[in-house]
């Protein structure tokens, strides 16, 4: 049985991350168009790596939990496919062996002039140069607003595959991830949702799981183990 899992935000919410579209979420803060954009990492590097490197230190303090190691467990038993929207390290610090990070990740660093990849450090800076061009021109290795998600290939023939999609704390707001679901039903997929309330995409799915990922998850998957 092939398992397809989409993670959002809210699986890592537990672990004192913040999402995005909460009352208290990071677009209450910051403007997207200022740090989740390329235009806006033109217009002031310096905001953009001053937002990515608290989100880097909030990332490196957190710890994965109950839901991030029942996705790992659910791994060592049965075909998983991982797709996360987070950037954060969680699920791979929760022992899942690969994870498909559609939107990139705080661990990575790229350079905005040849492309060039590395890892990231805790704090970086535009000025720092690129180790492979020498240029300054540094930029966190997350996919913004406007840009390709990667490893889509990867992703459609994982939802096309799947015997069972789930999706786990996400908002159902962010286009493709939003209408994963929908095209793995098409294929035949049973299709449920885990997360605190319904999301605007609630009608894609075949199940829901409400509540808190740290309870859910590790519920769902003892069904499955
Ligand atoms: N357990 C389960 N679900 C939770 C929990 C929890 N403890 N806490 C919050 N949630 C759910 C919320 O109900 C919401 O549906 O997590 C979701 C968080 O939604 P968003 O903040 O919109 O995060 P996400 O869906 O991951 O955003 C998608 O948007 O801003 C971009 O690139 C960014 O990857 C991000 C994308």
């Amino acid at each position: 049985m092939r398992i397809t899992v989409l993670t959002g935000a809210g699986i890592s919410a537990e672990s004192g991350i913040r999402t995005f579209r909460a009352t208290d979420g990071l677009w209450e803060e910051h403007r997207i168009e200022d740090v989740a954009t390329p235009e806006g990492f033109r217009r002031d590097p310096v905001l953009v790596h001053r937002f990515y490197n608290m989100r880097r230190a909030d990332a490196a303090r957190a710890r994965p939990n109950a839901a991030h190691k029942a996705l790992a467990r659910l791994a060592k038993s049965h075909d998983v496919t991982l797709i996360t929207q987070n950037v954060d390290d969680l699920h791979e610090r929760g022992g899942s062996p690969e994870v498909i990070h559609m939107h990139g990740s705080l661990l990575g660093a790229l350079c905005a002039n040849c492309g060039h990849r590395w890892p990231a450090t805790l704090v970086m800076r535009s000025l720092d140069p690129c180790p492979s061009c020498g240029k300054p021109a540094t930029r966190p290795d997350i996919v913004w607003f406007g840009e390709i998600p990667y490893h889509m290939d990867r992703i459609w023939k994982a939802v096309e595959d799947a015997d069972i999609f789930a999706a786990i704390g996400t908002s159902g707001q962010v286009y493709p991830a939003a209408g994963l679901a929908q095209h793995a039903r098409r294929n035949g997929a049973e299709t449920v949702e885990l997360n605190l309330v319904p999301s605007a995409v609630s009608g894609d799915f075949t199940d829901m799981r409400t509540g808190p990922a740290t309870r859910v998850v590790p519920e769902w998957v003892a069904e499955l183990c």
